[in-house]
């Protein structure tokens, strides 16, 4: 699927405050594309995810999602930086809850979980409840869970935010070895410029204030990628250009 949003702008109203989150945001992603997006705390990305996933009406411009022929379904999932896990349901059902929603039969959502649950460290678990879990585990069911549904278009928002550097390089590795077999397009924001490099086609960073797109740069790294990567010559050159560009507009006068 391809997302294409044209001026997109969101303003929100309450108690006769404005609050223009979005304005004029312009940019496009590619089928089977993963994409990131950078940019400061209150600069609109977690409005943007939630505009492209039809929870907020855009004041102006228009969210075009365009499916393609490869595409299993024309579904857009967003996963979120706390885990969503029901805390009243165990780890395989909470990871088979999309498939069950979808009308598929027990036998037939099960074993592909247990498969992933199994391949991503989680065996012997599948009984446990969400709150006997450790963080990084959780997060790594509401993946699977994703995953499972097979969506056309995942948007992620600060996915890894909450967990520590360890289990976030290894939950980086297992989402790029669960992405890479399909055709699904990602859109991942976050705050961490090693994180959004190294798993992504390419590399947006938004505006402070608004969210226009400032910088767009392809990432020139073969996938997969590994942590061996975040040392190469192309990843330090594009990190180098985005902190440039996150940098406060006083120390960009000082090296003007
Ligand atoms: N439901 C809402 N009602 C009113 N204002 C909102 C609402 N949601 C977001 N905003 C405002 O819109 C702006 C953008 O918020 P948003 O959550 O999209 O930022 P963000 O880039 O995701 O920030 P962070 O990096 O801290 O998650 C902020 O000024 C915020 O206060
Ligand atoms: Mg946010």
């Amino acid at each position: 699927m391809r997302a294409d949003c044209n001026g997109l702008g969101v303003t929100f109203r309450s108690e006769g405050t404005e609050t223009r989150a979005l304005d004029g945001v312009t940019f496009a992603t590619n089928h089977g594309e993963f994409v990131s997006i950078i940019g400061a705390s209150g600069c609109g990305k977690t409005t943007l995810l939630r505009s492209i996933a039809q929870l907020v009406r855009p004041s102006s411009g228009t969210i075009e999602l365009i499916p393609h022929p490869d595409d299993p379904n024309s579904d857009t999932l967003l996963v979120f930086q706390e885990s969503s896990l029901f805390p009243w349901m165990r780890v395989l059902e909470n990871a088979t809850f999309g498939l069950a929603m979808r009308g598929v039969e027990r036998e037939e959502r099960e074993p592909e979980a247990l498969r992933l649950l199994k391949q991503f460290g989680l065996a012997g678990r599948e009984r446990a409840w969400p709150s006997e879990l450790s963080l990084g585990m959780r997060q790594r069911v509401a993946l699977i869970r994703a995953f499972l549904c097979k969506p056309a278009l995942l948007l992620m928002d600060e996915p890894f935010a909450a967990l520590d550097a360890q289990t976030r390089l290894e939950l980086q590795q297992e989402l790029l070895a669960l992405w890479q077999p399909t055709s699904m397009s990602v859109i991942f924001v976050t705050h961490d410029v090693d994180e959004a490099i190294l798993l992504s086609d390419r590399v947006m960073v938004m505006s402070p204030s608004g969210g226009k797109m400032e910088l767009q740069l392809r990432v020139p790294l073969s996938q997969p990628r590994n942590t061996g990567d975040l040392t190469s010559p192309e990843f330090v050159a594009i990190k180098r250009e985005v902190l440039k560009q996150l940098a406060p507009a006083k120390e960009q006068a000082m090296h003007a």
